[in-house]
């Protein structure tokens, strides 16, 4: 078959494992997809960084990304942020190119504009790596559960909080003290306040919402509250009682409409949450008739955030070579959004 040809918009900690998992992992990939997947440019801001990692030719660079979203059958947008990634994202679906983001902050502030788009012109629209890193999670929601009704989300979504929860508690130190040791891991934000102030799990919890309950939840409408407030002095006082802090994201459904918060929490070390380490995440689901379901794994970092991209990715080109796309969402009906007393 002929080669289908791929964008990677953005080279960072993601876009890099991305891409040297596409040239690596070629052979396997095509077969899998029934095509290969020809890399034909990466577009990033400064085209004087050494990017080694990814194993990227230096001619495949460029900083015309509007001009490369015109020249693939299938985008991968691993930028970040709202503008240029919007736009980019929306020329590539008026292509007619599948697309795959990670971006949350995109998807929590606009996704119906893209959802519209992508159903409009027949083309996929993935996401899986935007919520929980590597955790199949998405893919379930929109697929899998599609016939049962979930009526609660609730879970552990951002791994750089839950790594610096976890060594405050293990060590005794400081949130400032082991909020850069999460960035150098990669586990963090561009700007890491998205993470410790509570918006990445925000925008998060406003995705899974929208899917698990068929309606249209935003950002803006999840309570939000992050760790900055949350001191050495609070984890030790927790231990005395046996619990562990953890931000949680609780999304509900009830007869009168949706609600959706982040908040850290305190958890009873007996809970399955209490045992979630480091940058993992793991969300529970309550469902009519699957009952309870537990997802767990890593939630943050390069290589098991590959794994999700790679896997809409395959999906995606497999409906290029076969026919067909993935899960329509925008037909979603609204609920009314409830409101939440402050914690
Ligand atoms: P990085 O900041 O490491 O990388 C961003 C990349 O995008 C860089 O290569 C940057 O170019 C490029 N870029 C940014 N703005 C532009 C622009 N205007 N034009 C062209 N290129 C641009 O981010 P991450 O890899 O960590 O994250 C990427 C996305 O994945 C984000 O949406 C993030 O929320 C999401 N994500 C990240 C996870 C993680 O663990 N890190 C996990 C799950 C999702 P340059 O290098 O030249 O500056
Ligand atoms: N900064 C995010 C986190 C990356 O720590 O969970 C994964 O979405």
């Amino acid at each position: 078959a002929e080669p289908l040809k791929v964008a990677l918009l953005g080279c960072g900690v993601v876009g890099s494992a991305v891409a040297r998992q596409l040239t690596e992992d070629a052979d396997d990939l095509a077969a899998r997809v029934g095509a290969p997947l020809e890399l034909v440019g990466v577009a990033v801001r400064d085209l004087d960084k050494p990017r080694p990692e990814s194993g990227v030719p230096t001619e495949l660079f460029t900083t015309d990304a509007e001009d490369l979203v015109t020249r693939a059958d299938l985008v991968i947008e691993l930028m970040g942020g709202l503008e240029p990634a919007r736009s980019l994202l929306l020329r590539a679906i008026e292509h007619g190119a599948g697309v795959v983001t990670a971006n949350k902050a995109l998807l929590g502030a606009d996704g119906p504009t893209l959802y519209a788009a992508a159903d409009a012109r027949g083309v996929d629209l993935s996401f899986e790596a935007s919520v929980a890193g590597a955790i199949p999670l998405l893919r379930p929601l929109r697929e899998s559960l599609a016939g049962d009704d979930v009526q609660r989300v609730m879970g552990i979504v951002n791994g750089t909080t839950n790594f610096i929860l976890d060594k405050m508690d293990r060590t005794g130190a400081a949130l400032s003290e082991v909020l850069a040791e999460a960035q150098e891991l990669g586990y963090a934000e561009a700007d890491p306040t998205a993470d410790v102030e509570g918006y990445d799990a925000q925008a998060k919890a406003a995705i899974l919402a929208s899917l698990a309950f068929h309606t249209r939840v935003a950002t803006s409408d999840v309570h939000c509250e992050g760790i900055m407030g949350v001191t050495a002095e609070d984890i030790r006082d927790a231990r005395k009682i046996g619990c562990v802090v953890k931000l949680l994201a609780i999304c509900d459904r009830s007869a009168d409409g949706v609600s959706a918060r982040v908040h850290p929490t305190l958890v009873p070390r007996s809970h399955p949450l209490a045992t979630v380490h480091g940058a993992f995440n793991a969300v529970f689901l309550d469902t009519a008739l699957a009952g309870e379901l537990m997802f767990y794994g890593q939630g943050a970092g390069a290589r098991p955030t590959a794994s999700a991209v790679l896997g809409d990715l395959v999906q995606a080109a497999r409906h290029r070579v076969d026919g067909g796309h993935g899960p329509r969402e925008s037909a979603y009906a609204h609920l009314p959004i409830l409101p939440i007393a402050s914690t």
